[in-house]
């Protein structure tokens, strides 16, 4: 593909390790991250980094035009947690965040747009297990309601506008390089870190609350899979199911005692729980898995055991 690619929101969760994999494919140079501020990770001093805001457009689309930007990953959006505390400045970065780049798309200037929605997209009167790819969503979260309004936004870009918009409804990311801030299923990142440095986690959700997570090469492998795919083989632009695996707190603090045996972990659910309660458990992907020919590759043994192995190295460099 000609052109250049864009990340907005680099420096998040997903948008760092989706820098990482990008520039190694394609060349530092060839992928601009950018964020609302300057990350001093020396993860991005590889390659271009520009700063501004996804809400103001006409900058936006200067680098757009500055690098040749064929093709944006539009990141940039406050989660589930965070998105409860403030639902107006959610409702203004998560919406008119998209709604920015699919207008620029629109001009004919993108080739393609991928912007991410999540499991919050469905609400409590959905059915919980395997959840279909075609179900009741009614999310009950304001970033639920953004990611579905999002969806519905992307499938009518595509079909008035024609707009090649693809999107993945992620479940829990779990990764090593970068944390995540201010969502509901962040504490299965945070109880290995706390695991490793004092043996001692207390969970923010209850033991039995089962939600589908997925490790974050997955997430990666299947981002850069369907972005490559070709346009025909993508046919839901709305957002695909994926999904990796189904845990729950319990079952992932048994998981990391085959590891570190003394680790304890005790339970203090607060709001997130409600959240939490109000998405699945597990998800049916089998769309994805036949349209575009998704595969997930980590179960929780290797999930864990890759986890804990580079966590302490990472904590070993650092001290
Ligand atoms: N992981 C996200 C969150 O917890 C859901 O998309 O907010």
């Amino acid at each position: 593909m000609q052109g250049n690619i864009l990340i907005v929101g680099a420096t998040g969760q997903i948008g760092t390790e989706l820098t990482l994999a990008l520039r190694a494919k394609h060349g530092n140079n060839a992928v601009i991250a950018s964020d609302i501020k300057m990350s001093e990770d020396p993860i991005f001093k590889d390659g271009p980094f520009e700063v501004f805001s996804v809400l103001d457009r006409p900058r936006m689309e200067a680098v757009i035009d500055q690098y040749n930007v064929k093709v944006v990953y539009q990141l940039a959006a406050l989660l589930s947690a965070t998105s409860e505390k403030y639902p107006e400045k959610a409702w203004d970065l998560n919406m008119n965040g998209l709604f920015h780049i699919l207008e620029i798309a629109k001009t004919g200037k993108l080739d393609r747009v991928f912007w991410p929605s999540s499991i919050a997209a469905f609400g409590p009167n959905t059915p919980a297990d395997d959840t279909p790819q075609f179900t009741i969503m009614e999310p009950t979260s304001i970033y639920g309601i953004s990611k579905l309004a999002g969806e519905r936004w992307c499938e009518y870009y595509f079909n008035k506008f024609n707009v090649d918009v693809r999107s993945i409804r992620y479940p829990g990311l779990i990764g090593y390089r970068s944390e995540p801030g201010g969502g509901t299923t962040d504490y299965a990142v945070d109880i290995f870190y706390h695991a490793i440095e004092s043996g001692k986690y207390t969970c923010f959700l209850g033991p039995n609350t089962r939600l589908p997570m997925m490790m974050m090469e997955d997430a990666i492998n299947a981002t850069i899979g369907i972005m490559e795919a070709p346009k025909e083989s993508v046919k839901i632009r709305g957002s695909y199911n994926l999904s990796g695996i189904s845990f729950t707190p319990e079952e992932l603090a048994n998981e990391i005692r085959k590891h570190i045996p003394e680790f304890e972990i005790s339970y203090a659910p607060d709001f997130r729980q409600g959240l939490a309660d109000s998405w699945p458990n597990s998800i049916d992907d089998s769309r994805a898995r036949e349209d575009w020919g998704w595969q997930h590759r980590f179960d929780l043994a290797r999930l864990t055991s890759t986890m804990i192995e580079e966590i302490r190295k990472k904590l070993v460099v650092k001290s």
